[in-house]
Parts: C-alpha cells; structure tokens; sequence
C-alpha cells in the first residue's frame, strides 16, 4: 500500500489551468518534498489532496483508499490526513494545550495532559509550554505547536506547505530537525511543498520537481541532483553551469571548460555525437596551479566564508566562443580577480542532446 497516490490530476480556476495532469506517488512512511516556483500550483496540489478543492480530472487515492475521482469525493475531515500551514494559524486566544487538543474528539481532550505532554515531547517542546499563548512563542515553537495539532488526531498522512518559510535561518534549521523527527516517529506519509531547494534536497526522501503544472521528476534527493532529466530541473534543484559543448558520441564533450567525461542525463544518453548542452555543477569546478585545464580570468570573487563564488572568464577554443561561468571554491582558495588561472572540472558533467 502506498501513502498517497496522485494520478493525473488536472485542475483550472476559471480559464486559467493550474495544474495539467500531475502524477504523483509517496510510499508509506516517508517524506515527499514538492519543490516548485512560487506560483506553480504547490498550494492547488495540497488542497486537491486535503479535500480542501476537487480535481477536474483524475484520482487521488490514500492509504489505499480512493478520496478524489469520478464521482467520489470523501470530506477532508475523513481522510485521516493533517494539513500545516504557511502561518501555523493556531488560535490566538488558546493555549498551547487546547490548540494541540482542538482537533481531537471531546471523550479523548478530557485527561488530555498527559497526551499533550507526549505531543510536545515529540516536537521537541517543553512540557511546560503548554500553558503558553501562541504570541509568548518564538516562530518556531509556533511551528511546532501546529505540527502538534496536526499530528494529535495520528493522521496517517501530513501535509506541509510552506512550513518553514517564515522563520529566520537559526530558527530554521532547529525546527526542520524537530518535524522531521516527530514525522518519522510518528510513522507518518508527509508531502511538503517548498520553493527552498535546499530544504527539498535536506529534508526529504523523494524529491519532485514541479514545473508548469506538471511533475517534472520525481527521484532521491542525490539522484535528482546529480542526473536531472533536463537542464531546467537541473537549474531548479541547483546552481548550474550551462554550456554549449559537442559529445563525441564516445563519452566525451568538448565545451568551453576543455574536454570532459560526459554522462546522460536520467532521460537518456545522447547516443549519436552531436551537439548537446552540458551542465556542470559549480563546485566540480576547480582552480589551481596543475596545467592541462583551459585558462581563465579571475573577474570577480565573492567570499562566503566557508566557500567563495569566483566568475572566470573563459577563452574557449576554436568556434564555441568565450564563456562566463560560475565556480564554488574553497573559501581559503587564493584567488583574486585579473589572475590568470588554470581550470579543472571534477568528476562527470552531465549532456543533453539539443
Ligand atoms: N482559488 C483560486 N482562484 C483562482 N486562482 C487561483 C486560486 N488558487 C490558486 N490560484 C492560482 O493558481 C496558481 C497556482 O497557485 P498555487 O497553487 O497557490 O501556487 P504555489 O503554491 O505553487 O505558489 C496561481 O497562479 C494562483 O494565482
Ligand atoms: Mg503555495
């Protein structure tokens, strides 16, 4: 059986399509991270999912049993699914303890404590919080009192949009950790929707890229990362350089970083030699005193700390032209813009055939 399955769903408001047949299936117990532009029908999806909207077209089918289709619509209160917004939204006016409680049935809120007391635990809040209003809470807290109250019920499926987005990047990275622990612990099936890549790529077991209405690619967060079905994926889930380059059909590609060892991206080797695109991702790209890589200017360097963005210009041989490209060097690498350096690429850049 499979948490949630999503098939072909098509979805427009008014004239205007939304989503246009997306697919979509999450196994039991695991995290779905759902990553797409602001705009590209994330929110449409949860809802669709929730039983918060109807689909036009298509299924959705949960913990085996179908919610949304043809003639078939269960409400959402009956879909053993919980729903955490952008905001949390909790209940201003009550505490910690009756927001956590608020959705439970009346016979279980009596000797509620105790359960309380456990929720929070597994959110990694004190105890003692329950007594609190939301507004004598950090963003973060707030975030996990919701989660909380999404989870009291023991829905089998969480649905998560845009969780995290609102708090600040210390906050942040405490408040991933704690949900995905409580989700895991709790066994559930999670979809979150997120436009932060990072995130996406951190946080889940499946990534799928959502573009233009549709599931572009749905694979493990290293998977996705490394072998992206197109260039536009690619640039979606990371930084990426773009080349113009020719496969010799063999494994190879000359572009305008010199002559690397190629490989297909997930939708299929460029067989034939040809013209292709390349994507190199900017930390495979390397500086250094070894010869034999092709040579560059120093045009900029933008120090991170840990690691520092470094624009080289490129003097590309023969008819691909000159290139500007984007590489992550150690923060400590000594480079200055106007050296002349030479350039490496680690490891396999991925092509694309045009
Ligand atoms: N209830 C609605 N009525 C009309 N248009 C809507 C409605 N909900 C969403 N949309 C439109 O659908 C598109 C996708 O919205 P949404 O699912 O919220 O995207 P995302 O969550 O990825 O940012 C947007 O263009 C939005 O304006
Ligand atoms: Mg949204």
């Amino acid at each position: 059986m499979t948490g949630v399955v999503v098939d072909g769903v098509t979805k427009a408001f008014g004239a205007t399509p939304v989503l246009h047949g997306v697919s979509l299936t999450a196994p039991v117990g695991t995290l779905t991270a759902v990553l797409g532009r602001s705009g590209c029908g994330k929110t449409t999806l949860l809802r669709i999912v929730a039983g918060f909207d109807r689909p036009d077209t298509g299924t959705v089918v949960v913990q085996g049993r179908p919610v949304a289709g043809p003639g078939r619509v269960l409400p959402p209160e009956r879909r053993g699914i919980g729903y955490l917004t952008q905001e949390g939204s909790l209940f201003p006016h009550l505490t910690v303890a009756a927001n956590v409680l608020f959705g439970l049935p009346w016979r279980e809120r009596r000797r509620g404590d105790a359960r309380v007391a456990a929720l929070l635990e597994t959110v990694d809040l004190e105890p003692s919080l329950a007594r609190r209003h939301p507004h004598e809470l950090s963003g973060g807290q707030q975030q996990r009192v919701a989660l909380a109250r999404a989870l009291a019920p023991e829905p089998a499926v969480v649905l998560l949009d845009e969780p995290f987005s609102s708090l600040d990047a210390g906050l942040r990275a405490d408040t991933q950790r704690a949900v995905v622990k409580a989700l895991a612990a709790a066994g559930a099936t999670a979809l979150l929707v997120t436009h932060d890549r990072a995130e996406a790529l951190g946080l889940a077991d499946q990534v799928a890229v959502m573009r233009d209405g549709v599931i572009a690619q749905v694979d493990a967060p290293g998977t996705i990362y490394r072998d992206p079905v197109d260039p536009h994926v690619g640039t979606l889930v990371g930084d990426a350089v773009l080349l113009d380059g020719r496969h010799d059909g063999a494994g190879a590609v000359s572009c305008a970083l010199g002559v690397l060892a190629a490989r297909p991206g997930r939708a299929g080797i460029p067989v034939a030699a040809g013209p292709v695109r390349v994507l190199v991702r900017p930390e495979q790209i390397g500086v250094g005193t070894a010869g034999g890589g092709v040579r560059a200017r120093v045009r900029s360097r933008d120090f991170r700390g840990p690691d520092a963005t470094v624009e080289l210009d490129l003097e590309a041989p023969g008819a691909l032209g000159a290139e500007v490209v984007t590489a992550r060097l150690p923060g400590d690498a000594a480079v200055a813009p106007g050296d002349d350096v030479p350039v490496t690429v680690r490891g396999a850049v991925t092509v694309y055939a045009v």
